[in-house]
This record gives structure tokens, C-alpha cells and sequence, in this order.
């Protein structure tokens, strides 16, 4: 029997308890033997769960790559800007990386990492987990590859957010601000747009154009008679956002798992520490008071080389939760998906076939997040490591750049207000 992959994990919050979790699940393919977190509840949990020596906790990472090499690979889980600089250390070091989306917050900072890796010939997995959900990689697989729908024409696709998810976490949260974290378009949707692009079959974008603004979520927008925070508001009651509603009455019915615990960030949410949270944190703001400036509504307009096109939106302002929705019209079929099953509408025969896909996660480990794909992921990860075989990773250097530069170059057309033409240097 082969000894565990060894990890260590930069960044314990939710991300990298995730991922950390496959070690409880698998204790013989992967062990968590050090972190690196600033904050003591989080380093605290993991080091417990995980039962990591003293000497291997850090409060940051600068301390932990310092020290000779003491595993084989790292998983980077800092905030969107405490991306690059860790990464290209780690890798230089010698880790194998599996790095949180998005690489970075530039496109130069992208490409400095994924020429790192290649430079250090280490392998580099990006968080584009939705490459990793069974469903997802069958429209790919099964169905695109396969011939099913014969040449890809077009592609249509929908990112709905959900309406107290993005008050969570684009109004409220971590990703509200664009100096703070990175615009909507490379937090939100650079899965997305890698997607796209991986089902156009990899193709150069030729063209694209992009239109978006945040919208509702701004003080104008305010309702008379409104308080700074939802705790001291006397029309709380009627506003869909607040927070009172959001955390509190989640709390009251038990629900302690997202988003209540992301506003608790030192201790274990009940309604002593959810109620402190509201009254004194971020979380508790007025969605309508807030310093949130990214883009709630963003459609995105791609064409490929060889005519391919394809329409993206992502908005706010949806019941469902992430919930994907995409058409890709074939010329021998239609291919819908709703993110629970796949129909596929034949032009030949005029009949329609349905497909699902088996996860194998195990849900009572909590590993379900993405619908399972966040498991996926580590374990594609963790094999490709424990073989040396990068091409079980799916969210490689190669494709994932190059789908992180189309997201920089259509939110550049959004700022610019015109099509660009990526890599075509006579139109810019
Ligand atoms: N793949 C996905 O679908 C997906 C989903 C959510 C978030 N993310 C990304 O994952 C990353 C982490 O998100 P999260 O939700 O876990 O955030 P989080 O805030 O829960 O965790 C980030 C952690 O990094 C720690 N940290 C900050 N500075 C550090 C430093 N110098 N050294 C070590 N640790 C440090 C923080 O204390 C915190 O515990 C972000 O880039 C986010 O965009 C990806």
C-alpha cells in the first residue's frame, strides 16, 4: 500500500475545511499534516479535526513556506488577492498546488502563476469545480465529444445567484468589493465562462462583448425610514434581504451551516454569537448602506473561430441558487440542461432522451457542496498527485488560463463600452 498523499492547507476557512474534509473520509489516500490561517478558531478546528503536530500550524504562510518542504502538496484557500503570491512560492518550493478560484485578480498575475508551476514542474489544479460534477462532464463527454448533437452552433447559459446569496456574500460579504476582492465576472462567474468555453471545444474567442451594473442594491434604493442595521430597522419586516430573516430566523430552526456560519467567523454560530454578528458586523448592514459596488446583472456575448456563439448571463435576482441553465443547440440536436438532468431533443428521429448522472460523494461526510463536485475535485486532485499524472487533473493550467483571460477581457468590454477582440491587436 502507498503512503498518503501529504497536504497542507493555506487559508482554513470554508474552502479549505472542505477540501481538508477528504482526508476524514479517506485517511489512506490523503493527510493533512500543517495550516496556515491568522485566525486561531479556524487553525484551531482544523488542527483538531486533523490532529496536526503544534510545529505545523501557522498563522501565515510566509512562515510555513519558509520551512524545508514537509508534504507534497498545498491547498491555497486565501481570499481572491492572497492568491498569487503563495501560489508561485509554494510551487517554487516544490508543492503540487491546488489553488482556489480565481487564479488571481489579473491576467498577469494568472500567467505568472501558471508559468511558476510550469518553471517549478509542478502540478497546479484551479477550483473550477463544476468541471468536476458528474452531470456537467457528461454534457462534455457523453454527449458533445460523442457526436450526439453533432457541431456545437451555439451555447446559452444562465448563472442564476439567488437573492439572499448575493446579498450574503456580493452586497454584504467578502466579495461585495471590487478593490477588496475581484469584479463580479471573475468571483462569480469564471466558472462559467470557463465552461462555455470548454463545451465551444477550447476554441480562441474571436469576439466579445459585455454589459452589466449593479443594480437595487444602492442607496438610492433605500426605503424611507430604513436603519443602518437590520437589528434597529422598523420596516425590516417588509425588505426580502433582511437580515433578520436571513440568519437569525435560519438560526432559530436549527440551520447553523451556510450562510450562517460565514458570519461567525471566531466562534460556532447560535443566537447569542449570530445576534452579535448582526449588531456589530458586516452581516447586519443595511443592503441599501453598504460598500458594494460589483455588478448584480452582467450578460456576456462570446463568438469562437469558427462561428460558434454563445449568450452568458448572471443575476442576482433569482430563486434559485446557483441552480446553472444552458441550451447548446447542435446541428443534429438540442441539448438542455436545468442542473438536475439532461434532455437532449434529436432532429433526425424528433424524439427527446433524459440523462442523470450517479454521484458518488459521500453526502454524510458534508462533502456534497457543488452538488458533489467539490469531492470530485480532491480526489481528482489527490489521485493525479499520488500517480504523478497530471491528466486526471481537469482544471489544469492549460484550458483554465486561458478561460481566466476571456473573463478579463469581457469585463474589459464592459468598462470600455465596445466588443473586443482578444489577441487581436489591430482593434485595441
Ligand atoms: N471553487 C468555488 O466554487 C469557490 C466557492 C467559494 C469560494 N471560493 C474561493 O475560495 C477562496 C476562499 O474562500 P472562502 O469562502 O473559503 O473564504 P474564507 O474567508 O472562509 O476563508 C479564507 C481564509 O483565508 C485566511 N487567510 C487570510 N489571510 C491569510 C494568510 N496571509 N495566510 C493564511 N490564511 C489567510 C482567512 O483568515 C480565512 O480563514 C476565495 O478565493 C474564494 O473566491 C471558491
Amino acid at each position: 500500500m502507498t503512503s498518503p498523499v501529504r497536504v497542507i492547507v493555506v487559508g482554513a476557512g470554508c474552502r479549505g475545511e472542505i477540501y481538508s474534509h477528504y482526508a476524514s473520509i479517506h485517511p489512506e489516500r490523503v493527510e493533512v499534516v500543517g495550516v496556515a490561517d491568522p485566525r486561531k478558531f479556524a487553525r484551531t478546528k482544523l488542527q483538531q479535526q486533523h490532529k496536526i503536530e503544534d510545529e505545523n500550524i501557522f498563522e501565515d504562510w510566509h512562515n510555513m513556506v519558509e520551512r524545508e518542504k514537509f508534504a507534497d502538496a498545498v491547498l491555497i484557500c486565501t481570499p481572491d488577492r492572497l492568491h498569487k503570491e503563495p501560489a508561485m512560492a509554494f510551487a517554487k518550493k516544490g508543492y503540487h498546488v491546488l489553488l482556489e478560484k480565481p487564479m488571481a485578480t489579473t491576467a498577469e498575475d494568472c500567467s505568472a502563476i501558471v508559468e511558476a508551476c510550469t518553471l517549478s514542474g509542478v502540478m497546479l489544479s484551479v477550483g473550477h469545480v463544476l468541471r468536476y460534477d458528474p452531470l456537467i462532464h457528461k454534457i462534455k463527454v457523453n454527449l458533445i465529444d460523442a457526436g450526439v448533437i453533432g457541431d456545437v452552433i451555439h451555447i446559452q447559459h444562465l448563472e442564476p445567484v439567488g437573492f439572499y446569496h448575493f446579498a450574503h456574500s456580493f452586497v454584504r460579504g467578502s466579495w461585495r468589493n471590487e478593490a477588496e476582492s475581484s469584479f463580479a465576472l471573475l468571483a462569480k462567474s469564471c466558472h462559467d465562462i470557463d465552461l462555455i468555453h470548454h463545451w465551444a471545444g477550447a476554441r480562441r474567442c474571436v469576439k466579445v462583448s459585455s454589459f452589466g451594473s449593479l443594480s437595487h442594491f444602492t442607496k438610492i434604493n433605500k426605503p424611507t425610514g430604513a436603519a443602518d442595521r437590520c437589528l434597529d430597522c422598523s420596516v425590516e419586516r417588509d425588505c426580502p434581504y433582511s437580515a433578520r430573516k436571513i440568519y437569525v430566523d435560519r438560526v432559530k430552526q436549527g440551520h447553523t451551516g451556510w450562510p450562517v456560519s460565514v458570519i461567525c467567523p471566531n466562534s460556532f454560530p447560535d443566537i447569542e454569537s449570530v445576534t452579535e454578528a448582526l449588531r456589530n458586523g458586516p452581516y447586519g448592514r443595511c443592503v441599501y448602506d453598504c460598500d458594494n459596488d460589483v455588478c448584480s446583472n452582467q450578460v456576456v456575448n462570446m463568438e469562437f473561430e469558427g462561428g460558434v456563439t454563445a449568450a452568458f448571463s448572471m443575476v442576482a435576482f433569482t430563486e434559485e441558487i446557483c441552480q446553472r441553465k444552458t441550451t447548446i443547440s447542435g446541428s443534429k440536436g438540442e441539448l438542455s440542461y436545468n442542473g438536475h438532468e439532461i434532455r437532449v431533443f434529436d432532429f433526425l428521429t424528433e424524439t427527446a432522451t433524459k440523462h442523470v448522472a450517479h454521484i458518488n460523494a459521500p453526502k454524510h461526510f458534508g462533502m456534497s457542496g457543488h452538488g458533489g463536485a467539490d469531492y470530485h475535485l480532491m480526489d481528482a486532485f489527490i489521485s493525479a498527485v499520488a500517480n504523478n499524472d497530471p491528466s486526471l487533473i481537469r482544471s489544469g493550467p492549460g484550458e483554465t488560463l486561458q478561460s481566466h483571460l476571456l473573463v478579463f477581457e469581457a469585463e474589459r468590454s464592459r468598462l470600455e463600452g465596445r466588443v473586443v477582440y482578444p489577441g487581436d491587436t489591430s482593434h485595441s
